[in-house]
């Protein structure tokens, strides 16, 4: 049987799709509903099959397919799959399964949630970023202009199922990309991840690793579901990898979103270093895990400006400072840190000199 994580506000398994009660629920609670499965092409090719031959009671469903990739998560593809929606007379009592990474999660979740005020969904996550933190925590959302994640609302999936069989046909950089999140998820709150993760010579972390990534993301939902304080711990490499990850794609360079967390963290833990109590050898430990995990990453002295200029833009920031969560320690972090430039330019230094 899939494994239930202990969640409040979420319900969540991990295991085997065909273990899960995704099954029970499509032929029970969804017995009589449409069924909308939302995929991209590449979840259409490498995931939809499966689901198809595997799941009588999808025989007849409904796919939409989504252009994949960030950009595309956006107010007028939604507008296209609630077209779609109204077309296929979908009702209040109808099922939207999304199959995906995080764009799929994302937005199939907020499509979903604002459909004549809310139908029900599933998440069933495909790549490991989207199982250790996209679809953990109940929010959705989609992009406006250049402001990530800008219009969204909290809303809970009926079911979340993490399949890491998916990740078979996963691209490398991708499962990296999702190795981040879990990295961060040990730096903020568990040593023992952090130090499990730093052994670990599986590209597909093993699903004790994923489960210990997905219960730490959930506990600190289930205490801080709004982001009012704790959730910000989740923020930690953020503020640096946020900018990194805009300027580069500004210049066009392609780069996933967790190798820019991934730098951001390195950033942030020598701020954590100077300004928050980690020692001289965690940092260390931290960096060489780092350098020797990512791909290098050079940016040049001369658009540290740019990359604070990204920074202020920052809905987290009050006045003139920018705001960090930093590590007290590795598995222990603290919210709220406000910093100056100069300090940040100089930890910028650190790292890409
Ligand atoms: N809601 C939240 O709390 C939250 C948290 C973190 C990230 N996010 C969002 O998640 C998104 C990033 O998610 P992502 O990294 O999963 O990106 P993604 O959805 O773009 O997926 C990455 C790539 O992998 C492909 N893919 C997906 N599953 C596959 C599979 N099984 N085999 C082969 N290819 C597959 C996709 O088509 C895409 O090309 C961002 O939009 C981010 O804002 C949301
Ligand atoms: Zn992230």
């Amino acid at each position: 049987m899939a494994k239930q994580i202990a969640s409040k506000s979420n319900k969540i398994e991990l295991g085997l799709l065909t273990s899960s009660s995704f099954n029970l629920l499509l032929t029970t609670k969804y017995k009589d509903s449409k069924k909308i499965v939302i995929v991209d092409e590449n979840t259409e090719q490498e995931c939809w099959p499966f689901l198809l031959t595997t799941f009588e009671a999808l025989s007849d469903a409904e796919v939409i397919l989504l252009p994949s990739g960030e950009e595309n998560k956006v107010m007028e593809v939604c507008f296209q799959v609630w077209e779609a929606f109204t077309n296929y007379h979908i009702q209040r009592n109808d099922l939207v399964i999304n199959l995906g990474g995080g764009v799929v999660t994302d937005m199939g979740g907020f499509i979903a949630s604002v459909y004549k005020r809310g139908i029900d969904f599933i998440n069933i996550p495909t790549t490991l970023l989207s199982m250790v933190d996209a679809s953990v925590g109940g929010k959705t959302g989609i992009n406006l202009g250049a402001h990530k994640n800008q219009l969204g609302v909290f809303s809970a999936p009926e079911l979340t199922v993490c399949d890491p069989s998916f990740l078979h046909t996963l691209e490398p950089k991708e499962l990296l990309s999702g190795k981040a999140e879990m990295i961060k998820h040990g730096l903020i709150a568990s040593a023992s991840l952090f130090n499990d993760l730093l052994k670990d010579k599986n590209e597909i972390p093993s699903e004790k690793l994923i489960e210990a990534a997905i219960q730490i993301k959930s506990d600190i939902v289930d205490r801080d579901y709004k982001e009012q304080g704790e959730r910000k711990k989740l923020n930690f490499g953020h503020t640096i990898g946020h900018s990194i990850e805009g300027y580069l794609l500004e210049k066009g360079v392609e780069i996933t979103h967790g190798e820019c967390v991934a730098w951001g963290m390195l950033v942030e833990s020598y701020l954590s270093y100077e300004f928050a109590g980690l020692t001289e050898k965690e940092l260390e430990t931290i960096e060489t895990f780092i350098r020797k995990t990512y791909p290098e990453l050079t940016i040049d002295e001369s658009e540290f400006g740019n990359l604070i200029h990204l920074m202020r833009h920052d809905k987290k920031n009050q006045g003139d400072k920018i705001n960090f969560t930093l590590l007290n320690a590795i598995g222990e972090s603290t919210v709220d840190y406000q910093l100056e430039e100069e300090q940040i330019v100089e930890a910028l230094n650190d790292v890409f000199k």
